[in-house]
């Protein structure tokens, strides 16, 4: 049986997700924070509820440690948990590590989930990488990336999804010829969940689609052999300019190493 670990699977696309994978027959590790939504997710799908505050570095380890528990080998890893750009709260929060709030969820705690799961996924490969990231994207200000000075919760967001791209098209490069690919993507646009919701924005498509364009890049066949890739949706896209600048990926790698202490 195939094992699968999604992050934020307790609310939004990421249960819709978790939920078809385990309808497909795969073994869902299925990430959250909300005990409630969790246990009800797994009554419902047999899946495995795994909690972890991923604005915790120290939660991030813990949350590979059970992993490991569970399995020796991941064939699937789908890094989807993200706080949107306004939240729960308004205004520059920090993580439990002191940085700023969504580079460190949306981002930070997926490039050290990957790197401490990198193990289980040679063992389970062929394997996948999924990085649920967005259209939103704003270029990382090296010389402020924790958002010091004019931050939105907009530019935070929208930062954190950039680097997720970029972290995918490192992995890409780093992992070929290893039998594990990675691939990130904008799922759809304003999608009916709670962060849209939070946003006061309108949302204008459904769990659904945002789910097909996640299960493609998870499972299916047309995007065999594929690595390093942004998708719009559906279709292979452009993200912003700086994910194809090999300068800023090696700043960012650099940095990331050293606030997760790799
Ligand atoms: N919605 C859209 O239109 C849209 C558009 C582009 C990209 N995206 C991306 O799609 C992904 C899923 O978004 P969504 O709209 O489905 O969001 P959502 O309904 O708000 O769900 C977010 C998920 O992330 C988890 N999460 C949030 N903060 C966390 C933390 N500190 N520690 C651990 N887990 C945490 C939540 O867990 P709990 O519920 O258990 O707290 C929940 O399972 C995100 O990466 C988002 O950036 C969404």
């Amino acid at each position: 049986m195939k094992t699968a670990l999604i992050t934020g699977a307790t609310d939004g696309v990421g249960r819709v997700v978790a939920k078809r994978l385990a309808a497909d027959g795969w073994r869902v590790l299925a990430h959250g924070r909300s005990d409630e939504r969790g246990q009800s997710l797994a009554k419902e799908t047999g899946a495995t509820f795994l909690k972890a505050d991923l604005a915790s570095l120290a939660e991030v380890r813990r949350l590979a440690e059970a992993v490991k528990q569970e399995t020796g080998a991941l064939q699937l890893l789908i890094n989807n948990a993200g706080i949107g750009s306004v939240g729960d709260k308004p205004g520059r929060r920090e993580s439990a590590d002191g940085h700023e709030l969504r580079f460190a969820v949306n981002y930070l705690a997926g490039f050290l989930l990957t790197h401490l799961l990198l193990p289980l996924l040679k063992a389970g490969a062929p394997a996948r990488i999924v990085n649920v990231s967005s259209a939103g994207q704003q270029a990382i200000d090296f010389d402020d990336v924790m958002l010091t000075q004019g931050y939105s919760g907009v530019r935070a967001y929208c930062q954190s999804k950039l680097a997720q791209i970029l972290f995918t098209v490192d992995l890409g490069e780093e992992l070929k010829g290893s039998g594990i690919t990675a691939n990130c993507l904008h799922p759809s646009t304003y999608m009916d969940t709670t962060m849209v919701r939070q946003s006061g924005n309108r949302p204008i498509s459904s769990v659904e689609t945002g789910a097909d364009a996640i299960m493609q890049l998870a499972v299916s066949p047309r995007v065999d052999g594929k690595s390093g890739l942004y998708f719009n949706v559906l279709n292979e896209s452009r993200a912003n300019a700086q994910a194809y600048d090999a300068k800023a990926r090696a700043r960012l790698r650099r940095l990331s190493r050293e606030l997760v202490r790799l």
